[in-house]
């Protein structure tokens, strides 16, 4: 995700659009740049990297003007270069832009074959020319924009200015974050995409709706609906954070805001990448050709953490899907166990970071010995993304907290997409059997949301737990890999040791932990192995273990469960458990910590991202 700020008003506009950025600068640090409006011409300056190289680029040069916009980005489209940098300008209107906009390569070959140029990659370019069009059709700079809004699909958070309309500036939100705020000075007005850019000036702000546009000059503010172009009246609202709150956007701690970034982070993962057409996916960005996809006999999953447990549930989709084996391998061993890889091979490496040192050196290792590399990254052109052949990225945005959460379940989302296309080049799934997939996938956010609804109940539910000593996590399946990532947030923030298990693995040696002091999480979704787990949470119960039961509607346990901490979860398609099962354990894992007293963004002794071996 980006971030964006605009000025108009009496004041200079640069310093504010500055210090805006800085504010929201965890949004995003790939480029920076801004555009301002003086006396009929607009200056546009932008750098690579984070806001202070634009800063020093742009410091000598004693910059003033209003209206101002500014931009700091997260690459999702286009490399981070100074090319890529927003604003982007045609014919002297200027865009920056936080979202995605999806049918951008059908609309830059219409306007490429009416002789438009374009001087960068990003989708975000479309934009400007489309208000050029509408400009050239006669429609006056409100209407040129909403027209051009019109023919977007994806998501946008926009401000934009126009040379011949020097004193004008606009802004319009669907999907993506955008907040407005009134200055004291009467035709002054600030724009964001978060409250933290604001509050330096005011807390009163309005918060624009999807599907709105709203115009500023000196004399006025006026709202209008995208799709109508009819005027609305919005009431300011106070906001009482503190700066540093905000910098959270309200929540206590990056880690938290991220766990409920997820709905949003899973459906910018899947924006541009379902085609109803198609076999309901279309990964054509990958790059890969027919051939070099009918080649791949063998997968080898390589990652670290969270990441490996994302390969771990990937293994069963794309063995049970696509009917094409995988090995999964922690990186920090792969490299050194001589591992069978060939040209037939693809080595799929998933990092958050695309720095991970054990699964760089992983990833060239499987390329000395001829496979095919493709990442599953979230950072544009880190390090793994550059060296494979091809990469498939999260839009997760940037993650701060130390434990990955939305990462996790981007990276589970991306990785169904790809088992899907595997499926579909393979012909192991029909294609009603697809669409069926495909549309379980786009229920996942909403699934997703009422999870988080429910937060409440697990930080109750952390109260009871959170002063033990040991936790055991038990899961069948393709959710076993969950139970090992609930025990891995729970560990790496809270400091309580917890393993995780497969449950049928129990009877063979760790049932012998089991106790009244021993809490243990088992997870029982509505799948094939409902039966068995209900076999072994009995085993937990009779030996007085303190059950923590995540399940569907419904379950007959043959007892009584209200001793029992159940969280209920709703069905989604089985396949999809594992992004569901997860997010009640990252809460837990967040509530217990904060319960502790720990520092859940930077817990001790670990990094964000481990680039030594
Ligand atoms: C997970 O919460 C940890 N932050 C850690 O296990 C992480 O997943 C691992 O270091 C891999 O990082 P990467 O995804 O950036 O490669």
């Amino acid at each position: 995700m980006c971030g964006i700020v605009a000025y108009l008003g009496p004041r200079n506009g640069v310093p504010v659009v500055l210090d805006g950025l800085r504010k929201l600068e965890y949004r995003g640090y790939d480029s920076a740049g801004l555009a301002i409006s003086d006396n009929h011409k607009i200056e546009i300056h932008r750098s690579v990297g984070k806001l202070l190289r634009l800063e020093v680029k742009i410091h000598e040069k004693n910059l003033s003007g209003s209206p101002v916009i500014g931009h700091t980005r997260w690459a999702t489209h286009g490399r981070p270069t100074e090319a890529n940098a927003h604003p982007h300008n045609y014919e002297g209107v200027v865009v920056v832009h936080n979202g995605i906009v999806e049918n951008y390569l059908a609309l830059r070959q219409q306007l490429t074959a009416q002789g438009h140029t374009f001087s960068s990659e990003t989708d975000t370019e479309v934009i400007s020319h489309l208000i050029v069009c509408e400009l050239k059709a006669g429609s006056g700079f409100v209407e040129a924009v909403r027209q051009a809004l019109l023919k977007i699909r994806g998501t946008y958070a926009l401000a934009i200015l126009y040379e011949k309309e020097p004193e004008k500036m606009i802004a319009a939100r669907q999907g993506s974050p955008l907040v407005m705020a009134l200055g004291d000075a009467p035709g002054e007005y600030f724009v964001a995409s978060d409250v933290p850019a604001l509050l330096a000036w005011s807390r009163d702000v309005i918060f624009l709706e999807d599907g709105e546009l709203a115009f500023f000059d000196r004399r006025e503010m006026r709202i209008v609906g995208v799709e109508r172009g009819e005027q609305r009246q919005k009431v300011a609202r106070r906001i009482a954070w503190d700066p540093i709150m905000a910098e959270k956007g309200g929540y206590k701690h990056f880690m938290l805001k991220e766990i409920f970034e997820q709905p949003e982070a899973v459906s910018n993962t899947l924006l541009g990448r379902l085609n109803e057409e198609r076999s309901g996916v279309d990964l054509t960005e990958i790059g890969f050709s027919e051939k070099r996809w009918r080649e791949f006999k063998e997968i080898k999953i390589i990652a670290c953490g969270t990441s490996w447990h994302a390969g771990l549930v990937a293994k069963y989709w794309f063995e049970s899907l696509a009917r094409i084996p995988v090995e999964v391998d922690i990186a920090s061993e792969f490299r050194y166990r001589e591992p069978l890889v060939g040209p037939q091979t693809l080595a799929l490496g998933i990092s958050q970071s695309g720095e991970t040192a054990d699964t760089l050196a992983a990833m060239q290792e499987a390329k000395r010995r001829g496979a095919c590399l493709l990442a599953v990254c979230n950072v544009m052109e880190s390090s793994i993304a550059r060296l494979s052949d091809g990469v498939f990225y999260t839009h997760a945005g940037p993650e701060i907290g130390v434990a990955s959460t939305k990462a996790f379940t981007t990276q589970l989302t991306a990785l169904f997409l790809l088992v899907l296309e595997m499926a579909a080049r393979r012909q192991t799934l029909t294609t009603d059997a697809l669409r069926e997939q495909v549309a379980a996938l786009l229920q996942l956010p909403a699934a997703l949301e009422k999870v988080l609804s429910r937060a409440a109940e697990l930080e109750k539910m952390a109260r009871r737990y959170h002063q033990v000593n040991d936790y055991l996590y038990l899961a069948r399946g393709l959710n076993f890999p969950i139970a090992l990532e609930g025990a891995l947030k729970l560990k790496e923030i809270s400091y309580i040791h917890a393993e995780g298990y497969p449950a049928g693995e129990m009877k063979h040696g760790p049932i012998a932990l089991i106790d009244e002091n021993m809490p243990v999480v088992v997870l029982a979704p509505p799948d094939r192995h409902l039966e068995k787990i209900i076999s072994n949470l009995q085993e937990v119960a009779a030996r007085d273990g303190r059950l923590l039961l995540f399940s569907g509607p419904d379950l007959k346990l043959g007892q009584d469960l209200s001793g029992i901490d159940h969280f209920v979860l709703e069905v989604v398609g089985e396949e999809l458990n594992p992004m569901l099962y997860v997010v009640p354990l990252q809460l837990l894992a967040y509530y217990t910590a904060v319960l502790k007293g720990t520092d859940v963004d930077q817990p001790r002794n670990l990094a964000k991202s481990v680039t030594v071996e």
